[in-house]
């Protein structure tokens, strides 16, 4: 799933659940990663999940900024309530406000507060083992 922060993006699968009530997550960020420099300035980001059908899509917002600096204007999007980018023509979305950041290794863990939820429509989602993508190190 791509993770929007203002204008640059990447995807995400290192995203889990860590609090019922509020709601939070957390999301494992590549030190190396474009977008992490955009979270102190912005204090949010959005996560946007991909339709079964959009693995080609969801393979061009995985690639680093650096080698692909707009992919991010390739996508239909409006700022949610946070600023973040929500891409309107995926699955759906969360918003989220970071609460705490913590060092792990090469990459940082952000915990965030989810403030807004919504789905664009009303398809299965693609998931990790049918898109044949890995995060592995
Ligand atoms: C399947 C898949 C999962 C990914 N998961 C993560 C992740 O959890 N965290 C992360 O920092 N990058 C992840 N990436 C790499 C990002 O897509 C991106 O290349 C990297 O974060 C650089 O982002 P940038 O565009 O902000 O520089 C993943 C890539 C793929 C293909």
């Amino acid at each position: 799933m791509p993770v929007g922060v203002r204008r640059l993006t990447g995807g995400a699968n290192w995203l889990t659940q860590c609090s019922f009530d509020p709601p939070m997550l957390v999301l494992a960020v590549d030190n190396e990663a474009h977008s992490l420099d955009l979270i102190p300035e912005s204090g949010a980001f959005s996560v946007n999940f991909f339709a079964s059908g959009q693995r080609r899509q969801a393979g061009r917002l995985a690639r680093p900024a650096s080698r692909a600096p707009d992919k991010l204007g390739e996508f239909e999007q409006r700022d949610g309530e946070t600023g973040a980018p929500l891409l309107t023509g995926l699955l759906g979305y969360l918003e989220c406000r970071v609460a705490g950041e913590c060092p792990a290794g090469d990459h940082t863990v952000l915990v965030a507060a989810i403030v807004a939820a919504g789905l664009f429509a009303a398809d299965a989602p693609l998931e990790i083992h049918q898109a044949g993508f890995n995060y592995a190190g």
